[in-house]
């Protein structure tokens, strides 16, 4: 048995060790999260007894913590545009950054009955493609990817969300395993866009707990803008809309590889910190 006030003392330091930034609301998550309780209790409710059951509990998941699981992937879950989404180790955490796509797709059609068409490449959890049918209700969309696993939980988001009618998914290298004739209205994608050269700088979380395939392209993070700009043609529909996430220093260079493959028309949208990271592009 041990109080909840030294609890919570030796949870932060534990966390502090290992450099974890946000050591005290790590440590109120996971607590509360056990306990059931909720963050008033916890901030007031310091003589409260913990039972050596819940106790062993919470170490197990502050241990997990401390090897620098994300709190996405301990929990096993991650909100996005106000949506759950199941995450695992085999697919990337939805991120608040990528909801700019979102919103640019949203002020793009402007027309909440629109009879959509959506093709997500890369859709690791779904949440680009399940979150746009949620918005679209007359929208249907296919969800593809490298990863089966990914495929899996994206499909399991699908069915959580009750979406599963309006979706499909299918295992793709970008577009190669779809047919010439399968076309879209919107195309939508987050794809790895870091260099293998920062590799060590990213954070442990990142680099050691999410996968290689949803994070890195090449050396400097674009040789999977160049695969999408060659193949994504063939299947975007006349009026049709490419909606893809950058680096935040990526955007000039991305647009000249859509330039260079032909595409003329694009407008670049900012993120909630002011930083380049979407392009919309048409014909
Ligand atoms: C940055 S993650 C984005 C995941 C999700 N769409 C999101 O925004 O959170 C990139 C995704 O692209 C997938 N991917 C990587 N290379 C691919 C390829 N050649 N073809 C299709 N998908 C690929 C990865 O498996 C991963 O799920």
């Amino acid at each position: 048995m041990k109080t909840l006030s030294s609890l919570k003392l030796e949870t932060v330091c534990q966390l502090k060790e290992v450099q974890i930034e946000e050591a005290a609301l790590d440590a109120q998550l996971l607590i509360t999260h056990v306990l059931e309780i909720n963050p008033v209790d916890y901030a007031i409710e310091g003589d409260l007894l913990i039972d050596d059951k819940s106790l062993t509990e919470i170490q197990r998941l502050v241990d997990l913590r401390l090897s620098r699981m994300p709190m996405s992937q301990i929990f096993g879950d991650k909100e996005f545009w106000s949506l759950n989404f199941k995450v695992t180790k085999d697919t990337l955490t939805p991120r608040p950054d990528s909801e700019t796509l979102i919103e640019a797709c949203l002020k793009e059609i402007n027309n909440p009955k629109a009879k959509l068409r959506i093709l997500d490449m890369g859709t690791g959890t779904g949440c680009l493609l399940l979150t746009l049918l949620s918005e679209f209700p007359n929208a249907k969309g296919l969800g593809t990817d490298i990863s089966e696993k990914a495929l899996s939980v994206a499909k399991e988001n699908a069915k959580n969300l009750s979406l599963l009618k309006r979706a499909d998914f299918q295992i793709s290298n970008w577009t190669k395993n779809l047919a010439d004739q399968d076309k879209f209205d919107i195309i939508i994608s987050n794809p790895p866009y870091i260099g293998l050269v920062e590799k060590e700088s990213l954070s442990p979380e990142v680099r050691d707990h999410e996968p290689d395939t949803a994070l890195f392209s090449g050396p400097e993070g674009l040789n999977d803008y160049r695969l999408i700009a060659d193949q994504v043609f063939t299947h975007l529909k006349p009026d049709g809309l490419i909606i893809i996430e950058v680096g935040h220093t990526q955007a000039d260079n991305v647009k000249e590889i859509f330039i260079s493959s032909g595409f003329n028309n694009i407008t670049v949208y900012k993120d909630l910190g002011h930083r380049n990271r979407c392009l919309v592009i048409r014909q």
